[in-house]
């Protein structure tokens, strides 16, 4: 696919100007409001209407479709005529409307490694947003998920630097195509490192490695366009990072040369006085935010009297002041706000069957495969019974997880599914019209229920199980698990769910597993359960059709995962691209190793590896190598294979990881063919961050290792030259 022009259209000079006058004629009390983002919980009602009224507000969040006129017609009759930027938390689609297509989590859609499909994602999202007659979304996720406590887990796009810098970048060109809305880069920085996996919460990290593993995704957003950003609640090494002038705007501004602006998150200036003790009063918090390179307050109404107060005191010189005016009004002039040439798709974009059948796309892309001992596909002819058990092989709530309408703005935990919404069951069912089918969900997750009720639900589904030629066993967690504050201390599967696991596969050899969870939870007890083991995250509205076409053959697997899979919740961090040396590398009472590792996916294709081939075995640092490889599909099945290249440098000053990826392709190969697949490397791309800050390639051997499935590595060795 042509990549989109995502970057922001150059402003014409007449806007320039336009802009300029603007500034020239606004007084401070029009300026601190543009730098004002609010929604209906910052104040009581009669206050915020007074305010929606008199329309000099900046930015709304959470304000929905119909909705919007009333803060349009404000803006439209304020002196400077100065349109909103309605922001919204679209992160797998436009997914708090109920109605708009809900597409896989952030970690669903990264399984797929598929740069073409996520950029599709992000554009069929932006139609919806706009046609909604929003202009921003606060997405992507570009924090890394190491720590598999941390309960927002499931918007990352896993936990490889690389991986999330390619599909960060990618949803970004399809969100600003033709700038239907702002993208916003969240959370800067490092938000998901922080001590215990705790959701906003201080992180040990020096400047080195923040450049090493978490600037990384931040920058490619940048060189891609990125139009806004958003700062992390948490801090590095004991400084809110909304008040780090290095990171903001020494790092951000100045060195990566980010032209857009920086929004808080939700209601930080205020947190600078209540929550972290740094600033004495708002007018402090508004003077550490503003001068570090805040340009947008989120939901802190204070900042309005703390900022031109900070002003008049002289606190805040006022080019800080224009310099973020300036930033704002420049996004809004290119999404077409400032002179009434925004353009919105029609509203028939929501929902629409195009996205359905992107969306089905993207859920059978999301689907990895972790085991099969040959029981799948599933043949229907020799399906006289099949038994759907488990508390999640119903729950449409825990397949299309957070950040929905079900959990945002305003809960609504009583919503209908949508028309679309397809279940495991449900797409059993319809996949299977002639095939006898019960339902029984086993246990539930977490619940109240009373003993004799627990009792005779595990009885139920175990009969189910012992009567029935196969089960599907659906398990997992659900939307109280997962999401902001939602961090776990323990990822062993709640409730009776490995009893359940345990139970059946007693009464039945047969039994298919498939977890529907926000992240990776410990899996060990369901593995050695199942014949066959499927790990879908939230695959969106149509998880459950794409999981049925998956199990009995109609469509084949290609997802891998982005994320490691530990052996216990103590095992952690299990992330694939650790140090080496840890006397045995191992904790005394469990295995060396991840249950399952980065890379993994398993399809109903055989790919065989051929030798690694490079354009040279000896490059200079500035050089550039190519590596090759042949894969041959060995099976009757036509497939796709995500191929994997990593390297490791041999010796070298500073500690390495044991392997990092610089580089991956998804390759169709029909069956019995062989495709030949060629990364070209700068060598730049073998370096470490020094010291100094700069990208180091130190001369000497290095190991170039490429694989389908980050465990079993075909390699060649690579000489650096001085
Ligand atoms: C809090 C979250 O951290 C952020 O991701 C989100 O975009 C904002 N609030 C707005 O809802």
């Amino acid at each position: 696919m042509k990549k989109s022009n995502a970057k922001p259209a150059k402003i014409s000079p007449e806007l320039e100007k336009k802009i300029e006058e603007l500034i020239g004629k606004m007084t401070l009390n029009e300026k601190v409001n543009q730098m004002l983002q609010l929604s209906y919980h910052a104040l009581p009602a009669e206050e915020f209407n007074k305010k929606v009224e008199a329309g000099l507000q900046g930015s709304y969040l959470h304000v929905l479709g119909p909705e919007t006129g009333r803060y349009n017609d404000g803006a439209a009759s304020s002196r400077l005529g100065i349109m909103p930027m309605f922001g919204i938390d679209a992160v797998h689609g436009h997914a708090l409307l109920h109605g708009a297509t809900v597409f896989p989590s952030q970690l669903a859609m990264a399984c797929s490694f598929d740069e073409e499909l996520v950029e599709k994602i992000g554009l069929a999202t932006a139609k919806e947003v706009a046609a909604d007659g929003l202009d921003w979304v606060f997405s992507p996720v570009l924090c890394i998920g190491r720590d598999l406590r941390w309960g927002r887990v499931d918007e990352t796009f896993g936990e490889d630097t690389l991986v999330v810098s390619r599909l960060g970048a990618a949803i970004i060109r399809g969100y600003q195509t033709d700038g239907l809305v702002a993208a916003c880069a969240k959370h800067y920085l490092a938000y998901g490192e922080a001590t215990g996996g705790r959701d906003a919460y201080d992180t040990e990290i020096t400047e080195r490695k923040a450049r090493e593993s978490f600037l990384p995704p931040f920058r490619a957003v940048v060189d891609a366009g990125c139009m806004t950003f958003m700062t992390a609640y948490g801090s590095i090494d004991g400084i809110p990072v909304m008040i780090s002038r290095r990171y903001l705007r020494e790092i951000l501004k100045d060195e990566f040369g980010f032209d857009g602006f920086v929004v808080t998150d939700w209601a930080n200036f205020q947190a600078l006085v209540k929550r972290q003790y740094i600033a004495k009063d708002e007018t402090e918090a508004a003077k550490l935010g503003v001068l570090a390179g805040n340009d947008m307050s989120m939901n802190t109404p204070e900042f309005e009297r703390g900022c031109t107060e900070a002003v008049e005191r002289g606190d805040i010189p006022m080019e800080f002041i224009d310099d973020a005016v300036r930033r704002i009004l420049r996004v809004k002039a290119r999404l077409g706000l400032l002179d009434g040439t925004r353009k919105r798709p029609d509203r028939s974009v929501i929902g629409c069957a195009e996205h359905e059948k992107l969306n089905y796309r993207a859920a059978l892309e999301s689907c990895v495969l972790l085991e099969n001992n040959g029981i799948l596909p599933l043949d229907r002819k020799k399906l006289g019974k099949v038994a759907v058990i488990g508390p999640n092989a119903d729950d449409w709530r825990a397949q299309i997880g957070d950040w929905t309408f079900l959990s945002h703005p305003s809960p609504n935990p009583d919503a209908e599914p949508n028309d679309v919404n397809v279940t495991v069951l449900s797409g059993l069912r319809a996949a299977l019209p002639d095939t006898e089918i019960v339902y029984e969900p086993g246990c539930v997750i977490e619940k109240e229920i009373s003993d004799e009720e627990s009792d005779r639900m595990m009885h139920a589904a175990i009969a189910a199980a012992r009567d029935a030629d196969v089960v599907v066993l659906v398990l997992g967690d659900d939307l109280a698990e997962n999401g902001e504050t939602k961090d776990r201390s323990d990822l062993t599967l709640y409730g009776r769910q490995n009893e359940l696991a345990r139970r059946i596969s007693a009464v039945c050899q047969n039994v298919v597993t498939v977890m529907v969870t926000g992240k990776p939870l410990v899996l060990g007890e369901v593995k050695k359960c199942s014949a066959a083991l499927l790990q879908c995250f939230n695959g969106g509205d149509l998880g459950g059709k794409a999981v049925a076409a998956l199990l009995l053959g109609d469509e084949n697997f290609s997802g891998k995962l982005p994320i490691s899979f530990p052996y216990s919740t103590g095992t952690l961090p299990c992330y694939y691209n650790q140090y080496d040396y840890w006397h045995d590398g191992r904790y005394m009472d469990a295995p060396t190793t991840n249950l399952y590792y980065f890379g993994r996916g398993l399809s109903y294709s055989e790919f065989e590896y051929g030798d690694v081939k490079l354009s040279s075995d000896k490059i200079s640092a500035d050089g550039e190598f190519a590596v090759t490889v042949d894969i041959k599909n060995v099976s009757e099945r036509d497939g796709v294979e995500v191929v994997q290249l990593y390297f490791r440098d041999l010796v070298c000053s500073r500690l390495t990881p044991v392997r990092t990826l610089i580089d991956f392709a998804r390759v169709e190969i029909p069956a019995g063919e062989t495709k030949t697949v060629t990364f070209r490397v700068p060598a730049s791309s073998l370096g470490f961050v020094s010291e100094k800050y700069d990208n180091v390639v130190e001369p000497g051997d290095f190991r170039l290792f490429v694989s389908g499935d980050g465990e079993h590595f075909k390699t060649a060795t690579l000489t650096v030259t001085e």
